[in-house]
């Protein structure tokens, strides 16, 4: 197994590329499914999760493979198995995306029901009412979700669940409808830049949906739809970790293809901190006061404060001049890392959903367990600015969502290693 050797203290500085989202990729390439043709992805992200994707299309009669330049060919060869088993959904959540497309096209689905998550309780209650809405009949078989439809309707659907909107059962209800008679209204959607992606890709396919963006998405049903290219959208979520990276350093970097007009939230709770955010030649600039002023924070759907960003920014709020809070709406118990950083001299005190930060002067290297994705990734920002040296094991958490994320810290100065344990 691999692990990451940080030693602290370098302030990062010059330019880093920002990849598509992983979280726009792995819907898209799921909505390959309802697609007759080729599709060509473009700015798809080497990632873990996007690999274990490809394994999952192909087990389901998609030929999904990477030409000389990077692009992502999609085709459905086969459309007999209908059946996304557990050994392949337990490896990655996001395979529940497979179920609207399936039971659109092949009108059935099985899909193992997604178990335990690092970051708390994660039903899919929402996805199962959004289909069964459009006339899905539907079974708990052995652990798999079992959806069948003679003939799907259109249908108008409330969406909202007890944290707000949900992203992947808009994505799965919206895939779904593109292809059922008649018109879908999504109440309470999700308004991610994600699904914008995902819907402007269908609607480049033929789809005819409206109100991407906004908590009302309307899609007329059409025939079919055909193979398209794509461009997907780049990552926020990516673009942000850096962004506090920079920031935790005091240092001065560019993030290149950085959509600022999809960080509001983030930017202005980081210019409250103190962070000097610009839009730049080839993206956003950052640099910081070495002065970081306490903020309050509450994790909120988009466009409010992106809860895959709390991890990160509690890393940084670690240092500052005084009290912090934050609060997690979406995912209140997602909180692996206080309990790593609080390893490294932090003073964080959990309290339900919300943790109280009380700033420090500095942090101290030390060994740390990686939990999931976001927590792994505040970690790594935590040792860029601790004194001595930090060693981060089980880094195959954070391999799913950053493509070569040491490589692109040390270009800007960071001094970070993968080694072998
Ligand atoms: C997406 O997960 C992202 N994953 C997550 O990113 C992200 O944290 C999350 O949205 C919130 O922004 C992908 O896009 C692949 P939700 P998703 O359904 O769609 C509750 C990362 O780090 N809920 O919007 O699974 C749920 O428990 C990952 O990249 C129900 O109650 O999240 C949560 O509290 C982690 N019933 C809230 O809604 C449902 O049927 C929002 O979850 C579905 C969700």
């Amino acid at each position: 197994m691999e692990l990451f050797e940080i030693v602290g203290g370098n302030r990062l500085k010059g330019a880093i590329e920002i990849n598509g989202a992983k979280n726009s990729a792995l819907p898209i390439m799921a909505a390959s499914i309802l697609v007759d043709g080729e599709t060509v992805l473009r700015n798809v992200p080497d990632l873990a999760d996007v690999r274990q994707m490809q394994v999952l299309l192909s087990r389901l009669g998609v030929k999904a493979q990477r030409d000389a330049e990077g692009a992502l060919h999609l085709r459905v060869e086969d459309e007999m198995n209908a059946h996304a088993e557990y050994e392949l959904v337990s490896k990655m959540r996001a395979s529940v995306c497979v179920m609207g497309p399936l039971l659109a096209k092949r009108k059935r689905a099985q899909v193992s029901m997604p178990g335990g998550c690092a970051i708390g309780s994660r039903p899919i209650d929402l996805h199962i009412q959004g289909l069964r809405a459009l006339g899905a009949d539907f079974e708990l078989v052995n652990g798999d979700v079992l959806l069948r439809a003679k003939k799907l309707k259109g249908a108008d659907i409330f969406l909202g669940g007890p944290f707000g909107s949900s992203v992947t059962a808009t994505a799965n209800v919206m895939m779904t409808a593109t292809l059922v008679e008649g018109r879908t209204v999504i109440a309470s959607a999700a308004c991610e830049p994600e699904i914008t992606d995902l819907a402007e890709f269908l609607n480049a396919c033929g789809a005819r949906i409206l109100g991407h963006g906004t908590p009302e998405i309307t899609v007329e049903g059409v025939d079919g739809l055909t193979g398209t290219e794509h461009t997907v959208v780049a990552d926020r979520i990516e673009a942000g970790t850096y962004m506090i990276a920079g920031a935790i350093t005091n240092g001065d970097v560019e993030l290149q293809g950085a959509r600022l007009e999809h960080m509001q939230a983030v930017v202005d709770r980081l210019r409250r901190v103190g962070v000097i955010i610009e839009r730049g030649e080839k993206g956003i600039t950052v640099s910081s006061s070495r002065h970081l002023e306490p903020i309050d924070v509450t994790t909120q759907p988009y466009p409010g404060f992106p809860t895959d960003l709390q991890a990160q920014l509690m890393a940084l709020l670690c240092l500052a001049d005084g009290n912090s809070v934050i609060t997690e709406k979406i995912f209140p118990d997602r909180f692996l890392h206080v309990g790593e950083l609080n390893r490294m001299g932090a003073h964080l005190r959990k309290e339900g959903p919300t943790v109280i930060i009380e700033g420090v002067k500095r942090l101290v290297g030390a060994q740390l367990m990686a939990s999931d994705l976001r927590a792994s990734a505040a970690l790594i920002l935590a040792g860029l600015i601790a004194k001595g040296t930090t060693r981060i094991h089980r880094i195959y958490h954070i391999d799913r969502g950053y493509q070569h994320i040491e490589k692109k810290l040390a270009a800007v100065g960071a001094n970070i290693r993968r080694l072998n344990e």
